[in-house]
């Protein structure tokens, strides 16, 4: 309608409702899905949204496609959490363009312009390598350990980010060698299949590193097939901490946890009505996460909401 095309670029019409175009990675992971519930449970018609959202199948350009198409319909404001680091300058200078202003969430593009995005709602996955590495080094690496890694999807901000800090946190501890590491893609099935290769080429494998609990919990199947223990032949740590994770740490088959927090759905949603009310945000929005050994486990899962 003709409101519509006034209320486009933000400015306001004469209703409040915001049009937002979500762009979301896929469904690749537990993870994912409660990312997905907490935004779709949040920007509701009752909370004052209009919401399009899309699934982008793990692919750059599905993305750059919505993006273009919540450009056309003129929204609000776009939302996304970009598949991978690389290649959005153009699609964000589009946005800008249309006076649309654009929010991150979940992951960072490396654009060097950053008049190109109004807000970064995430994780610092750069500490939650840091952490896993920190936790590795002084309970598991007290002796020589073998390591494989399992990386998220190639160029995705998380894959890089906690493979980096994983690196720096036992840099300084001569017992920690990464003797593989290939990328799983983020999901259960692809993580297994890796590590089904990893332990046909490798025989002395002490520590899987995951950089998500679905590519971990695949591993374990890996292993359980190969007629080893997980948590004890081979140890296990992955970043997430979703119910499945936490379940197999309170189960012994994996050994530590980074947690990263999916429930971006209402500081996305504080955000956006900041953003169209012509309200200066922060950058930069870190979210606080936490970690989990077997114990702690055990007594977090009772509770958890996600
Ligand atoms: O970007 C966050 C990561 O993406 C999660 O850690 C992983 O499970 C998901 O696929």
């Amino acid at each position: 309608s003709d409101d519509d095309t006034a209320d486009a670029g933000g400015n306001g019409g004469g209703d409040d409702v915001i049009s937002i175009g979500f762009s979301q990675v896929g469904a690749e992971s537990g993870w994912r899905a409660a990312n997905t519930k907490s935004i779709q449970d949040t920007l509701t018609a009752e909370n004052g949204f209009d919401l399009s959202f899309s699934d982008a199948q793990q692919k750059q350009e599905n993305q750059i496609q919505a993006i273009r198409s919540y450009i056309a319909q003129g929204v609000d404001v776009i939302a996304f959490s970009p598949v991978v680091e690389s290649g959005w300058d153009a699609v964000l200078e589009e946005a800008k363009d249309a006076g649309i202003p654009v929010i991150l969430t979940d992951r960072a593009v490396d654009s060097e312009d950053e008049s190109l995005y109004e807000s970064f709602i995430g994780s610092d996955f750069v500490l939650e390598g840091e952490t896993a590495g920190e936790w590795v080094s002084e309970n598991l690496a007290t002796e020589p350990i073998n390591v494989v890694e399992l990386q998220g999807t190639t160029g995705a901000a998380p894959a890089i980010d906690r493979k980096a800090g994983f690196e720096e946190a036992t840099s300084d501890n001569p017992n920690v060698t990464i003797i593989d590491s290939q990328t799983g893609n983020f999901t259960r099935s692809e993580g297994k299949t890796v590590m089904e290769g990893f332990l046909q080429a490798h025989d002395d494998i002490d520590l899987v590193y995951a950089h998500n609990d679905d590519m971990g919990l695949g591993a374990i199947e890996a292993i359980e097939a190969a007629g080893l223990v997980p948590g004890e032949d081979i140890k296990i740590v992955t970043v997430d901490a979703v119910k499945d994770g936490m379940q197999a740490l309170a189960d012994g088959k994996i050994n530590f946890i980074v947690e990263c927090n999916p429930l971006l759905g209402p500081d996305l949603a504080e955000i956006a009505k900041k953003v169209v009310a012509g309200e200066e945000v922060e950058k930069r929005i870190v979210v606080e996460d936490q970690s989990f050994t077997q114990e702690q486990a055990v007594e977090a899962l009772p509770t958890r909401e996600y």
